[in-house]
């Protein structure tokens, strides 16, 4: 391993202990034990496809963070929080290129030319996306592009989505009692006239994970009632997992759509359905503080 200088070193401890109030505290009390691998560099002429996680600064990897403050350049997404943001050096140049429902802030193929255009001025770029930037999150379009340009890249994975609910749930999607199987799904195609294949997704060995499925909880509860599921069968929804305004409704696949209606909720939100949702009852993570789990463990 190169040798690192030491006020690099510190620079870098220093500038993640601002990630948050807890992990300020935390380096308070145990600053001695703290001993963070952060080694390499970050190459001009390259792009980096990095995942912010899902939220909470403290899922951000350890890659991520260094990446971000060594940067040149930033592009970033709506996705990730302020906290993360915040660790951006202020003399790197940051661009925001983030999109919402039916509304392309920047079209796909600009986010490409300004990555390409940044490498070109001899930058070292980071591209920076909510959750794992290979979960839904369009990276195979930004790598062609990189590729076309020949631009070299690499990618960071992160905490995506999924993960982070079912931790603050307190669930494992996996749990060898429900599910061999488990799916992450684009609600995309899930309207009343869409075309997933709803036979093949009603299922009771599996989880399916679905993302960007909010305005679509009454076409996935219809289809798969429709395709065999009962109607008791559990779904639940986590709004903004792993932040402090984390909010969840756990119900049926019949009472959902009434639920959701009675207790709106925002965006992001992901949808969990199987019959793993059937062990939040009994979770740890009570209803109580479900939405606080991340930060107390
Ligand atoms: C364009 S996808 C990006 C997914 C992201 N790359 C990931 O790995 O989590 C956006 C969708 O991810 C889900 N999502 C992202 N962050 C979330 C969060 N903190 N809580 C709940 N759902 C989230 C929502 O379903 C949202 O509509």
């Amino acid at each position: 391993m190169p040798a690192l200088s030491k006020p690099l070193i510190q620079k870098w401890f220093n500038a993640f202990m601002r990630l948050s109030p807890r992990a300020l505290l935390s380096s308070a009390s145990h600053s001695a034990d703290l001993r963070l691998p952060l080694r390499g560099e970050c190459r001009a002429g390259q792009v980096y496809l990095v995942g912010a996680g899902s939220g909470d600064a403290e899922l951000l990897t350890l890659k991520a963070a260094r990446l971000l403050m060594q940067a040149d350049a930033v592009v970033y997404d709506r996705l990730v929080g302020d906290d993360v943001l915040a660790l951006i050096p202020k003399s790197s140049e940051r661009y925001y290129v983030g999109k919402s429902r039916g509304h392309h802030s920047v079209p796909q193929n600009e986010i490409g030319a300004l990555m390409v255009k940044l490498v070109g001025e001899g930058k070292s770029v980071v591209r920076l996306k909510g959750g794992d930037p290979a979960f839904f999150a369009r990276m195979g379009e930004e790598l062609d592009a990189l590729t076309a340009a020949q631009v070299p890249a690499a990618i960071v994975p992160g905490i995506t989505a999924a993960s982070a609910a079912a931790a603050c749930m307190g669930i494992p999607l996996t749990d060898r009692g429900h599910a061999q199987q488990l799916r992450f799904i684009t609600a995309q195609l899930c309207r009343e006239d869409g075309t997933p294949d709803w036979a093949a997704l009603a299922r009771k060995d599996e989880t399916l994970v679905f993302y960007m499925g909010l305005s679509k909880v009454d076409a996935i509860c219809h289809g798969l009632r429709q395709a065999g599921l009962p109607d008791a069968w559990p779904i639940m929804l986590v709004a903004n997992a792993s932040k402090p305004e984390q909010q969840s409704l756990v119900g049926s696949l019949a009472d959902m759509p009434e639920k959701l209606a009675a207790h709106p909720l925002a965006s992001p939100c992901l949808i969990v359905v199987g019959s793993v949702v059937q062990r939040v009852a009994a979770s740890p993570a009570s209803a109580e503080n479900q939405a606080r789990y991340v930060g107390q463990v």
